[in-house]
């Protein structure tokens, strides 16, 4: 987008007609969850496009052939923010080798919309002398204080470049994009739908409602 050139809107004719299955309140859970899956998969690979590749040589069944594989050097993490952002899990696990899962358990408080942390599977620091690569996920990018939160813990913290840091989600609005990037101008934030506004109690309009609980099935 060219008001925010680290920020990419992900358009293709399959994730807008997901997009229209997905925001319907009619949707009942299990369907949301595999069409939310289908997007996610979409956004894992434009995510990952940043990976670093090697060339090797290899033999064929037929000749000796030039080819390209992932660097060894590389470590990759992916964030999932908890609860919604386990969606994206299966998606990483089936098409990106190597990877070290990270749950960060975050809950927006509903008075105050703060993220309040109650879960986090990071190490004090990271001991690796291999160039990481950051997927944080989570499918709504609202306020933008979940992400900021989470995107803190690996640049802040424990010394990420943010230019490798990527944050994934499918739906997200001006106002968040906005925060993060006024913080973090040099991480990449990739999207399926740039949406109109925040609502008065902080909901994406029109959005697809509260994510966590159309996956999990908690209206209670
Ligand atoms: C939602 C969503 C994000 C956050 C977005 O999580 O999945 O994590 O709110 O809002 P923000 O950009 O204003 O921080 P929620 O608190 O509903 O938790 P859940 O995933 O467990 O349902």
């Amino acid at each position: 987008m060219e008001k925010y050139p680290n920020l990419k809107i992900i358009t293709h004719p399959l994730i807008s007609h997901n997009l229209s299955i997905i925001r319907d309140k009619n949707t009942p859970s299990d369907l949301f969850r595999t069409y939310l899956r289908k997007v996610c998969e979409i956004l894992v690979f434009e995510a990952t496009k940043n990976l670093p590749l090697k060339e090797t040589e290899i033999e064929t069944p037929i000749s000796k052939t030039k080819v390209e594989k992932l660097k060894d050097n590389i470590e990759i993490y992916v964030a999932l923010i908890l609860r919604a952002g386990l969606i994206f899990s299966s998606s990483f696990e089936e098409n990106v080798p190597n990877i070290k899962v990270q749950h960060l358990g975050m809950e927006r408080d509903k008075t105050t919309k703060q993220p309040i942390h109650y879960y986090n599977k990071l190490p004090e620091k990271f001991d690796s002398d291999k160039e990481i690569y950051v997927y944080i996920c989570d499918p709504m990018l609202a306020t933008g204080g979940s992400a900021i939160d989470a995107i803190k813990l690996y640049v802040k913290d424990r010394n990420i470049p943010q230019k490798n840091v990527v944050f994934i989600n499918l739906v997200c609005c001006e106002e968040g994009v906005q925060k993060i990037f006024s913080q973090f101008p040099d991480v990449h934030i990739i999207s399926a739908a740039f949406d109109e506004k925040l609502n008065d109690d902080k909901f994406i309009v029109p959005g697809l409602g509260d994510a966590g609980d159309r996956i999990f099935n908690t209206f209670y």
